[in-house]
């Protein structure tokens, strides 16, 4: 049997690594979204359609932006939502129609928004 080259060997356990790495970076994100939905399913769906599979309509009349809509807009970025979740509170001036601060965690705001990120349509 011919051997494999030390060379050949180091790229191809280089490439298997990094691979590796990949998709365990993939299989985090992945999770990260899925608690954020669960969060989303606790907290966020009286306002929001958070999931086409969420058990309940949103109780507003007029219903927040859904989830799916927020994660399609153009300037919606993992920063973007960090700053609303982070900075956003209610505001007499935008009565009935503003957010009450959530008063989320740091861990939170992010699985929240991986969330609402891998709701965004692949071109
Ligand atoms: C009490 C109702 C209510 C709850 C609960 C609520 N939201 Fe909202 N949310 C709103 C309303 C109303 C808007 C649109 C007006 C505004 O931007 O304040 C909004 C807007 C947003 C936006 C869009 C911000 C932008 O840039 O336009 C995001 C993102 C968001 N909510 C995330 C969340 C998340 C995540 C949760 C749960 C942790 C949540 N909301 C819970 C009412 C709510």
């Amino acid at each position: 049997m011919k051997r494999l080259s030390p060379r050949l060997a180091l790229t191809a356990t280089m490439l298997l690594s990094t691979q590796f790495a990949q998709a365990q970076t993939r299989l985090h994100e992945h999770s990260v979204a899925a608690t954020g939905k669960t969060l989303a399913m606790r907290v966020c769906w009286t306002c929001h359609v958070v999931a086409s599979d969420q058990p309940f309509a949103p109780m507003l009349n007029q219903p927040a932006p859904s989830f799916a809509d927020i994660a399609n807009r153009s300037n919606t970025s993992a920063s973007a939502l960090r700053r609303f979740l982070t900075k956003t509170h209610w505001d007499e001036a935008t009565i009935p129609m503003s957010m009450p601060g959530m008063m989320l965690t740091d861990d939170q705001v992010g699985a929240v928004s991986a969330y609402i990120l891998s709701l965004r349509k692949r071109p």
